[in-house]
Protein backbone atom coordinates (compact mmCIF):
# COMPACT_ATOMS: atom_id res chain seq x y z
CA UNK A 1 0.00 0.00 0.00
CA UNK A 2 1.09 3.13 -0.59
CA UNK A 3 1.67 5.29 2.14
CA UNK A 4 1.89 9.09 2.21
CA UNK A 5 4.27 9.71 4.69
CA UNK A 6 6.22 12.67 2.96
CA UNK A 7 2.30 14.82 2.88
CA UNK A 8 2.23 13.58 6.56
CA UNK A 9 5.30 14.91 7.57
CA UNK A 10 4.30 18.25 5.06
CA UNK A 11 1.32 19.28 7.60
CA UNK A 12 3.26 18.81 10.37
CA UNK A 13 5.98 21.17 9.45
CA UNK A 14 4.11 24.27 8.72
CA UNK A 15 2.85 25.71 11.68
CA UNK A 16 -0.67 26.57 9.67
CA UNK A 17 -1.10 23.49 8.10
CA UNK A 18 -0.23 21.73 11.64
CA UNK A 19 -3.16 23.79 13.40
CA UNK A 20 -5.52 22.93 10.82
CA UNK A 21 -5.12 18.74 11.69
CA UNK A 22 -4.67 19.33 15.14
CA UNK A 23 -7.24 17.18 16.47
CA UNK A 24 -7.23 18.08 20.55
CA UNK A 25 -7.48 21.44 21.91
CA UNK A 26 -6.84 22.27 25.47
CA UNK A 27 -8.68 25.24 26.60
CA UNK A 28 -9.22 27.13 30.26
CA UNK A 29 -12.97 26.48 29.67
CA UNK A 30 -12.19 23.19 30.49
CA UNK A 31 -9.94 22.93 33.90
CA UNK A 32 -11.51 23.12 37.49
CA UNK A 33 -8.99 24.54 40.12
CA UNK A 34 -8.78 22.32 43.39
CA UNK A 35 -8.59 25.11 46.80
CA UNK A 36 -7.88 23.68 49.88
CA UNK A 37 -9.45 26.33 52.90
CA UNK A 38 -8.18 25.84 56.34
CA UNK A 39 -9.55 27.96 59.57
CA UNK A 40 -7.99 31.23 60.87
CA UNK A 41 -7.18 34.41 59.75
CA UNK A 42 -4.60 35.78 56.87
CA UNK A 43 -3.43 32.02 55.86
CA UNK A 44 -1.98 31.76 52.93
CA UNK A 45 0.69 28.69 53.19
CA UNK A 46 2.29 26.74 50.92
CA UNK A 47 1.92 22.78 51.19
CA UNK A 48 5.52 21.38 51.58
CA UNK A 49 4.45 18.72 49.19
CA UNK A 50 2.60 20.75 46.42
CA UNK A 51 4.76 23.23 45.60
CA UNK A 52 2.70 26.37 44.45
CA UNK A 53 0.02 25.44 45.88
CA UNK A 54 -1.66 27.00 49.47
CA UNK A 55 -3.74 26.64 52.35
CA UNK A 56 -5.81 29.40 52.31
CA UNK A 57 -7.76 31.02 54.87
CA UNK A 58 -11.53 32.16 54.33
CA UNK A 59 -10.18 36.16 54.28
CA UNK A 60 -7.80 35.04 51.45
CA UNK A 61 -9.76 33.32 49.69
CA UNK A 62 -11.50 36.14 47.60
CA UNK A 63 -8.03 37.14 45.92
CA UNK A 64 -6.75 34.02 45.04
CA UNK A 65 -10.72 32.84 43.59
CA UNK A 66 -10.54 36.56 41.35
CA UNK A 67 -7.21 35.40 40.07
CA UNK A 68 -8.87 31.88 39.05
CA UNK A 69 -11.27 33.69 37.59
CA UNK A 70 -9.37 36.13 35.37
CA UNK A 71 -7.60 33.38 33.36
CA UNK A 72 -10.32 32.29 32.68
CA UNK A 73 -10.81 28.68 34.58
CA UNK A 74 -14.45 28.73 35.09
CA UNK A 75 -14.45 26.23 37.66
CA UNK A 76 -12.82 25.61 41.77
CA UNK A 77 -13.37 22.47 43.76
CA UNK A 78 -13.00 23.05 47.53
CA UNK A 79 -11.43 21.46 50.29
CA UNK A 80 -11.69 21.73 53.77
CA UNK A 81 -9.04 21.86 56.44
CA UNK A 82 -10.87 21.60 59.42
CA UNK A 83 -8.86 22.56 62.96
CA UNK A 84 -10.84 19.71 64.88
CA UNK A 85 -11.83 16.31 63.64
CA UNK A 86 -14.27 13.63 65.50
CA UNK A 87 -15.06 9.90 65.42
CA UNK A 88 -18.28 11.17 63.10
CA UNK A 89 -16.81 13.47 60.91
CA UNK A 90 -19.13 16.16 62.52
CA UNK A 91 -16.75 19.75 60.83
CA UNK A 92 -18.39 18.02 57.47
CA UNK A 93 -21.77 18.46 57.99
CA UNK A 94 -21.62 21.47 59.72
CA UNK A 95 -23.87 24.47 58.90
CA UNK A 96 -21.21 27.19 59.65
CA UNK A 97 -18.34 24.51 58.81
CA UNK A 98 -15.46 25.74 56.83
CA UNK A 99 -16.53 24.96 53.57
CA UNK A 100 -20.16 25.70 53.66
CA UNK A 101 -18.60 29.40 55.28
CA UNK A 102 -16.11 29.70 52.25
CA UNK A 103 -18.91 28.57 49.54
CA UNK A 104 -21.02 31.12 50.87
CA UNK A 105 -18.20 34.22 50.68
CA UNK A 106 -17.51 33.23 47.56
CA UNK A 107 -21.02 33.15 46.33
CA UNK A 108 -21.00 36.43 47.69
CA UNK A 109 -18.64 38.11 46.29
CA UNK A 110 -17.77 36.65 43.23
CA UNK A 111 -20.97 34.59 42.05
CA UNK A 112 -19.88 33.91 38.81
CA UNK A 113 -17.37 31.63 39.51
CA UNK A 114 -19.19 27.68 39.65
CA UNK A 115 -18.31 26.26 43.13
CA UNK A 116 -17.84 22.27 43.10
CA UNK A 117 -17.13 21.28 46.90
CA UNK A 118 -15.25 17.69 47.46
CA UNK A 119 -18.11 15.66 49.22
CA UNK A 120 -16.34 13.67 52.05
CA UNK A 121 -15.72 12.70 55.66
CA UNK A 122 -11.73 11.64 55.29
CA UNK A 123 -10.48 15.05 56.03
CA UNK A 124 -12.96 15.23 59.38
CA UNK A 125 -12.81 12.17 60.78
CA UNK A 126 -10.03 11.70 63.92
CA UNK A 127 -9.48 8.37 62.09
CA UNK A 128 -8.88 9.92 58.67
CA UNK A 129 -11.19 7.04 56.77
CA UNK A 130 -13.82 8.41 54.22
CA UNK A 131 -16.95 6.44 56.07
CA UNK A 132 -17.58 5.87 59.83
CA UNK A 133 -15.86 3.14 61.63
CA UNK A 134 -17.40 0.08 63.24
CA UNK A 135 -15.23 -1.42 65.68
CA UNK A 136 -15.06 -4.97 66.70
CA UNK A 137 -13.99 -6.07 70.18
CA UNK A 138 -10.79 -8.02 69.56
CA UNK A 139 -11.52 -11.64 70.39
CA UNK A 140 -9.28 -14.22 72.33
CA UNK A 141 -5.98 -14.19 71.64
CA UNK A 142 -6.32 -11.28 69.11
CA UNK A 143 -3.71 -8.52 69.36
CA UNK A 144 -5.60 -5.67 67.92
CA UNK A 145 -9.37 -4.66 67.60
CA UNK A 146 -10.80 -5.14 64.12
CA UNK A 147 -12.49 -2.66 62.14
CA UNK A 148 -14.97 -1.92 59.06
CA UNK A 149 -15.74 1.07 57.66
CA UNK A 150 -19.99 1.28 58.11
CA UNK A 151 -21.16 1.82 54.57
CA UNK A 152 -24.71 2.31 54.68
CA UNK A 153 -24.15 4.33 58.35
CA UNK A 154 -22.36 6.95 56.13
CA UNK A 155 -24.54 7.25 53.37
CA UNK A 156 -26.32 9.50 55.93
CA UNK A 157 -23.53 11.60 56.72
CA UNK A 158 -22.86 12.12 53.47
CA UNK A 159 -25.76 13.18 51.97
CA UNK A 160 -26.32 15.63 54.78
CA UNK A 161 -22.69 16.83 53.98
CA UNK A 162 -23.96 17.51 50.47
CA UNK A 163 -27.15 19.24 51.36
CA UNK A 164 -25.21 21.28 53.77
CA UNK A 165 -22.64 22.59 50.36
CA UNK A 166 -25.81 23.24 48.45
CA UNK A 167 -27.70 25.00 51.15
CA UNK A 168 -24.26 27.36 51.40
CA UNK A 169 -24.47 27.66 47.64
CA UNK A 170 -22.52 25.17 45.81
CA UNK A 171 -23.39 24.99 42.14
CA UNK A 172 -22.28 21.36 42.48
CA UNK A 173 -21.25 18.86 44.68
CA UNK A 174 -18.65 16.30 44.27
CA UNK A 175 -18.58 13.07 46.52
CA UNK A 176 -15.31 11.20 46.75
CA UNK A 177 -15.75 8.93 49.67
CA UNK A 178 -16.54 5.78 47.51
CA UNK A 179 -19.59 4.30 49.76
CA UNK A 180 -21.79 2.40 47.85
CA UNK A 181 -24.79 3.72 46.93
CA UNK A 182 -23.85 7.77 47.80
CA UNK A 183 -25.00 9.07 44.85
CA UNK A 184 -28.69 8.10 45.00
CA UNK A 185 -28.77 8.70 49.02
CA UNK A 186 -27.01 12.62 47.91
CA UNK A 187 -29.55 12.82 44.67
CA UNK A 188 -32.89 11.66 46.77
CA UNK A 189 -31.78 14.27 49.90
CA UNK A 190 -31.39 17.43 47.54
CA UNK A 191 -34.12 16.51 45.58
CA UNK A 192 -36.63 16.37 48.68
CA UNK A 193 -34.82 19.99 49.89
CA UNK A 194 -35.13 21.75 46.94
CA UNK A 195 -32.04 21.23 44.97
CA UNK A 196 -33.27 19.10 42.45
CA UNK A 197 -30.82 21.18 40.13
CA UNK A 198 -27.84 20.54 41.72
CA UNK A 199 -25.94 18.63 39.50
CA UNK A 200 -23.86 15.39 41.53
CA UNK A 201 -20.00 15.19 39.74
CA UNK A 202 -19.02 11.63 41.23
CA UNK A 203 -15.86 10.19 41.90
CA UNK A 204 -17.13 7.03 40.17
CA UNK A 205 -13.50 5.59 39.37
CA UNK A 206 -11.28 5.87 41.69
CA UNK A 207 -8.34 3.72 42.39
CA UNK A 208 -6.93 3.32 45.97
CA UNK A 209 -3.67 4.95 44.42
CA UNK A 210 -0.37 6.06 45.78
CA UNK A 211 -0.90 8.91 43.64
CA UNK A 212 -2.92 10.43 46.41
CA UNK A 213 0.04 10.84 48.99
CA UNK A 214 0.88 14.79 48.92
CA UNK A 215 -2.79 15.47 48.88
CA UNK A 216 -3.74 13.35 52.31
CA UNK A 217 -0.35 15.33 53.76
CA UNK A 218 -1.62 18.53 52.70
CA UNK A 219 -5.47 17.78 54.08
CA UNK A 220 -4.24 15.83 56.89
CA UNK A 221 -6.26 12.83 55.83
CA UNK A 222 -4.06 9.84 55.72
CA UNK A 223 -5.90 6.75 57.66
CA UNK A 224 -4.85 6.50 61.10
CA UNK A 225 -5.33 2.83 60.32
CA UNK A 226 -5.57 0.38 57.77
CA UNK A 227 -6.13 1.72 53.94
CA UNK A 228 -8.74 3.27 51.75
CA UNK A 229 -8.46 -0.89 49.55
CA UNK A 230 -11.49 -1.81 51.05
CA UNK A 231 -13.81 0.81 49.20
CA UNK A 232 -11.27 2.39 46.63
CA UNK A 233 -10.80 0.34 43.17
CA UNK A 234 -7.72 -1.73 42.47
CA UNK A 235 -5.27 -0.10 39.73
CA UNK A 236 -5.42 -3.65 37.83
CA UNK A 237 -9.06 -4.04 37.12
CA UNK A 238 -10.48 -2.09 34.21
CA UNK A 239 -14.04 -4.02 33.74
CA UNK A 240 -15.66 -2.99 37.35
CA UNK A 241 -14.47 0.80 36.67
CA UNK A 242 -17.66 0.01 34.25
CA UNK A 243 -19.83 -1.73 36.65
CA UNK A 244 -19.07 1.56 39.06
CA UNK A 245 -19.92 4.08 36.30
CA UNK A 246 -23.47 1.99 35.38
CA UNK A 247 -24.58 1.73 38.81
CA UNK A 248 -23.39 5.44 39.68
CA UNK A 249 -25.09 6.70 36.47
CA UNK A 250 -28.01 4.55 37.53
CA UNK A 251 -28.32 6.34 40.89
CA UNK A 252 -28.20 9.87 39.30
CA UNK A 253 -24.97 10.87 38.17
CA UNK A 254 -24.33 13.64 36.30
CA UNK A 255 -20.70 13.75 35.48
CA UNK A 256 -18.06 10.93 35.84
CA UNK A 257 -14.65 11.25 37.37
CA UNK A 258 -12.02 9.32 36.52
CA UNK A 259 -9.21 9.67 39.05
CA UNK A 260 -6.14 9.42 38.70
CA UNK A 261 -5.64 10.71 35.24
CA UNK A 262 -2.51 9.96 34.01
CA UNK A 263 -1.87 5.83 34.55
CA UNK A 264 -5.79 5.55 33.97
CA UNK A 265 -5.60 7.27 30.44
CA UNK A 266 -7.41 3.64 29.26
CA UNK A 267 -10.07 3.91 31.60
CA UNK A 268 -10.94 7.22 30.64
CA UNK A 269 -10.97 6.23 26.85
CA UNK A 270 -13.24 3.18 28.22
CA UNK A 271 -15.85 5.12 30.30
CA UNK A 272 -15.79 8.22 27.66
CA UNK A 273 -16.48 5.89 24.48
CA UNK A 274 -18.84 3.30 26.22
CA UNK A 275 -20.89 5.81 27.98
CA UNK A 276 -20.94 8.89 25.93
CA UNK A 277 -21.30 11.04 29.26
CA UNK A 278 -19.42 14.06 30.24
CA UNK A 279 -16.55 12.55 31.97
CA UNK A 280 -13.82 14.28 34.38
CA UNK A 281 -10.54 13.49 35.06
CA UNK A 282 -8.50 14.15 38.00
CA UNK A 283 -4.49 15.23 37.81
CA UNK A 284 -3.81 14.00 40.92
CA UNK A 285 -1.53 15.55 43.86
CA UNK A 286 0.66 13.01 42.86
CA UNK A 287 0.96 13.21 39.53
CA UNK A 288 1.42 17.23 39.97
CA UNK A 289 4.08 16.71 42.74
CA UNK A 290 6.30 14.71 40.00
CA UNK A 291 6.04 16.94 37.61
CA UNK A 292 6.91 19.60 39.77
CA UNK A 293 9.97 18.31 41.83
CA UNK A 294 11.50 17.36 38.35
CA UNK A 295 11.10 20.62 36.85
CA UNK A 296 12.25 22.48 40.06
CA UNK A 297 15.68 20.24 39.72
CA UNK A 298 16.30 21.64 35.89
CA UNK A 299 15.37 18.26 34.78
CA UNK A 300 12.56 18.48 32.41
CA UNK A 301 10.34 21.77 30.92
CA UNK A 302 7.95 22.21 33.40
CA UNK A 303 5.85 23.69 30.74
CA UNK A 304 5.96 21.26 27.94
CA UNK A 305 5.94 18.74 30.03
CA UNK A 306 2.42 19.92 32.21
CA UNK A 307 0.75 21.01 28.67
CA UNK A 308 1.69 17.59 27.16
CA UNK A 309 -0.07 15.59 30.17
CA UNK A 310 -2.72 17.75 29.95
CA UNK A 311 -3.36 17.09 26.35
CA UNK A 312 -2.87 13.12 26.57
CA UNK A 313 -5.93 13.48 29.21
CA UNK A 314 -8.00 15.26 26.97
CA UNK A 315 -7.36 13.22 24.16
CA UNK A 316 -8.33 10.12 25.83
CA UNK A 317 -11.31 11.37 26.33
CA UNK A 318 -11.75 13.94 29.39
CA UNK A 319 -13.91 16.51 29.13
CA UNK A 320 -13.11 18.36 32.19
CA UNK A 321 -9.76 17.84 34.18
CA UNK A 322 -9.42 19.08 37.78
CA UNK A 323 -5.37 19.99 37.57
CA UNK A 324 -3.20 21.97 40.32
CA UNK A 325 -1.81 22.53 37.21
CA UNK A 326 -4.53 24.68 36.35
CA UNK A 327 -3.61 28.55 37.05
CA UNK A 328 -0.27 27.96 35.27
CA UNK A 329 -1.71 26.14 32.36
CA UNK A 330 -4.30 28.82 31.32
CA UNK A 331 -1.50 31.04 31.67
CA UNK A 332 0.82 29.25 28.99
CA UNK A 333 -2.29 28.66 26.91
CA UNK A 334 -2.64 32.22 26.70
CA UNK A 335 1.16 33.49 26.26
CA UNK A 336 0.84 30.46 23.01
CA UNK A 337 -2.27 32.12 21.42
C1 LIG B 1 -10.92 12.25 49.56
C2 LIG B 1 -10.11 12.75 48.45
C3 LIG B 1 -8.80 12.42 48.15
C4 LIG B 1 -8.45 13.15 47.02
C5 LIG B 1 -9.54 13.93 46.66
N1 LIG B 1 -10.56 13.66 47.55
C6 LIG B 1 -7.83 11.56 48.87
C7 LIG B 1 -8.07 10.14 49.13
O1 LIG B 1 -9.00 9.49 48.66
O2 LIG B 1 -7.27 9.64 49.90
C8 LIG B 1 -7.12 13.10 46.35
C9 LIG B 1 -6.79 14.26 45.48
C10 LIG B 1 -5.36 14.34 45.08
O3 LIG B 1 -4.52 13.46 45.36
O4 LIG B 1 -5.02 15.35 44.46
N2 LIG B 1 -11.66 13.25 50.17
Amino acid sequence: MYFPISRLRRTRQNENFRKMVKETYLSADKFIFPIFVAEGNKIKREISSLPGQYHFSIDMLNKEVEGVRALGIPAILLFGIPDKKDDTGSGAYDNNGIVQEAVRLIKKKIPEIIVVTDVCLCEYTSHGHCGLIRRHKAEGGKQRENYEVDNDASLELIAKTALSHAEAGADMVAPSDMMDGRIGAIRSVLDDNGFSGTPVMSYSVKYASAFYGPFREAAHSTPQFGDRRGYQMDPSNSQEALREVMQDLDEGADIIMVKPALSYLDIIKKVKSDFDIPVAAYNVSGEYAMVKAASMKGWIDEKKITLEILTSIKRAGADIIITYHAKDAAKWLREDK
